[in-house]
């Protein structure tokens, strides 16, 4: 399992540097584990500088859809070295009105450019009331390119209606959706390449509901928002996957 932990603008410069002095200091709890960060995009530097856990990838939570030029306040996914990057969050996706043609060209140029890229899909509660879920997962999937190369894809699984409101489905519902993402998976894609693939869930994720959400057999880690910025929290949580 691996822990992803999505800090959003929740932590600045100092708070991260303290987050991350403190898993040093109990660095036997977190040296085996897998462990993503993405800091704000002005704290990576600061994290990246203080941290030397063998596991841990940094990443950035966003990229812009343009690699350089005359764009001035976008942040560049070849700005700065990281191993990973988030595209496609529906806080991007609702906030700052991407559209799927967008997010599809920060998703190119993430996968052209870092080892780890992190898709976010997921429906909001009125689709879901609507029955629409799986048409959105669907058209949300369908700017992954036929032919896959570059970093590894993570496609996470965030229902917008579970993200910050402590509402989490059943452990079945997330299973339902993820057998569905399974499945367009292998239509587009060889299964070599399907096996490389992996899945995350996101939406409230705690450590008090972590342990239940692991037993979800098509999971392989998780993209964790605020409860991933209290240390202590953290710290259970990585202790219980
Ligand atoms: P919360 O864990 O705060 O619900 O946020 C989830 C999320 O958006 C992770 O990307």
């Amino acid at each position: 399992m691996i822990l992803a932990a999505n800090w959003k603008m929740y932590l600045n410069e100092n708070d991260s540097k303290e987050f991350i002095k403190k898993m040093h200091l109990e660095s036997d709890i977190f040296e085996e584990k897998n462990i993503m960060i993405f800091p704000s995009h002005s704290s990576i530097r600061t994290v990246k500088n203080n941290s030397n856990l063998p596991n841990m990838i940094i990443g950035m939570q966003d990229c812009s859809e343009i690699l350089d030029g005359a764009f001035t306040g976008e942040n560049s996914i070849s700005s700065i070295n990281i191993d990973a990057c988030i595209v496609g969050h529906s806080e991007r996706r609702n906030n700052f009105n991407e559209s799927n043609e967008t997010i599809e060209k920060k998703l190119n140029n993430s996968l052209k450019c870092v080892k780890n890229t992190i898709l976010c899909i997921g429906e909001k509660k009125e689709e879901k009331e609507r029955n629409e879920t799986y048409h959105v997962i669907e058209e949300q999937l369908s700017i992954l390119p036929k032919d896959l190369q570059g970093s590894r894809l993570i496609i996470a699984y965030e229902p917008v209606w579970s993200i910050g409101t402590g509402l989490v489905p059943t452990n079945e519902y997330i299973s339902d959706i993820l057998s569905f993402v399974k499945k367009y998976l292998k239509e587009l894609y060889s299964s070599e390449i399907c096996e490389d693939i992996l899945l995350f869930y996101g939406g409230s994720v705690d450590e008090e509901n972590i342990k239940k959400l692991s037993e979800i057999s098509l999971l392989n880690g998780f993209l964790v928002g605020s409860a991933s910025c209290k240390f202590e929290k953290f710290k259970k949580m990585i202790k219980a996957i």
